[in-house]
């Protein structure tokens, strides 16, 4: 047989759904993988349910129902402060992964290098490598995850045609700060490069920090791609509702790679999606209530069983440093702590050099994910007890 593509070869499984198939085999908590395990918001469960029965069961529009285009430009608009239209500024995609994807392809010439701040949201190592792009990695240091300015500065050279933000951040919590990116936006315009910022935890906030979408820092509207996507705001990842707010001429690429890519993403929860992005003020305060009570709960537990991790400012999960206990677990590095604490304690978690582009980072970190249900936060409460 012929060989088969080399790319792919040097693609591993990935770790946070290996984890979650484990602790599946086993039965355990699974805080590896984001996604809640309480119910989605009913009024969308119906919205979604009614859009099947009123007949919406064929292709989309291939970049998104207009019902729904017209829904994120309004939302954009107002909790953003981002102006697009909805006719020729956003593609509608399956979540933000392919968002991620189909915006690197849109824009990637070989030779082309990205810069991505470390550590870094799984997907993103392999989507440099299928969109052909050279990773430049910038590091968020501990323990409040800054990064240095020089470091940043020389990453950008006359190659770098995209950076990468994630804010709020995955895995770190971090939140970007408007210097922050007004530094980002300033390296970007000095060297014409494209910025791609994942938001898709805009609304998971703590302590009054405030999200800021760089596309809104002057210079950036027309060379910032804004991706977001249902999946955690409204607690429904199974649905694969993203989209990408672009300016005119780079949406047109993203559309192109979209519908060869994927065609559209489900109909019925586009619609559904629609109605989602239009909840009141209440809907979003209670979303952040729920996760703030719930990472002072984890949090509390992580340090009285031994871990050492700070409180994360967005997102929801925490990045604890295993070195006091890894004695107690005999444990040789990240990979084989998360694999005995599964089998000591039923606690899935991921292992944090899978966070890092060099397999020697992130040893003895692992990663836990807080958006559970109190009945899974309290049992893992006490299956962690064991470790004491
Ligand atoms: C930073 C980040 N981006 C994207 C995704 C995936 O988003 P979606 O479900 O919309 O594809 C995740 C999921 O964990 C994530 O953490």
């Amino acid at each position: 047989m012929k060989e088969l593509s080399k790319i792919t070869e040097t693609f591993t499984e990935s770790v946070i759904r290996e984890m979650t198939r484990i602790c599946d085999a086993a039965g355990g908590y699974n805080l590896s993988q984001g996604f809640p395990d309480f119910e989605s918001p009913q009024e969308i469960k119906n919205a979604a349910i009614a859009a099947i029965n009123d007949g919406w069961n064929q292709y989309p529009v291939t970049y998104g129902e207009s019902e729904l285009r017209k829904a994120i430009s309004k939302k954009a608009a107002r909790y953003n402060g981002i102006t697009c239209n909805p006719e020729t500024d956003i593609t509608v995609t399956c979540g933000a992964t392919e968002s991620m994807i189909a915006t690197l392809k849109a824009i990637i010439n070989p030779g082309d290098e990205i810069i991505v701040f470390e550590p870094y949201y799984e997907n993103y190592g392999p989507d440099g490598i299928l969109s052909g792009a050279t990773p430049r990695y910038v590091t968020l240091y501990t323990p409040d995850w800054s990064y240095s300015s020089e470091e940043l500065a020389q990453a950008f050279n006359e190659k770098t045609k995209a950076i990468i933000i994630n804010t709020p951040n995955n895995p770190t919590g971090k939140v970007f700060t408007r210097k922050e990116l007004e530094e980002i936006a300033a390296l970007c315009i000095q060297w014409d490069t494209y910025a791609i910022t994942d938001e898709i935890y805009e609304h998971i906030l703590y302590d009054d920090m405030q999200h800021t979408s760089l596309a809104t820092i002057p210079g950036m509207g027309n060379r910032t791609i804004t991706i977001n996507s249902v999946s955690k705001t409204y607690s429904v990842t199974g649905w694969r509702v993203g989209w990408a707010i672009a300016e005119k001429a780079i949406t047109q690429r993203i559309r192109k790679v979209h519908d060869f890519l994927t065609v559209g993403a489900p109909t019925p929860f586009q619609h559904a999606a629609a109605i989602a992005l239009s909840f009141p003020d209440e809907y979003y305060i209670g979303l952040q209530a729920h996760y703030r009570d719930a990472r002072k709960f984890l949090f509390d537990v992580l340090q009285k069983v031994g871990f050492q991790c700070s409180l994360p400012k967005g997102a929801y999960y925490i990045i604890a440093d295993t070195k006091s206990l890894i004695h107690t677990l005999d444990a040789r590095d990240d990979f084989s702590f998360s694999h005995k604490l599964i089998e000591l304690t039923g606690v899935a978690t991921v292992p944090g050099s899978s966070f890092y582009s060099k397999s020697n980072k992130g040893k003895t970190q692992v990663r836990f994910c807080f958006c559970k249900k109190w009945e899974t936060l309290y049992a893992v409460e006490k299956a962690l007890d064991k470790l004491v």
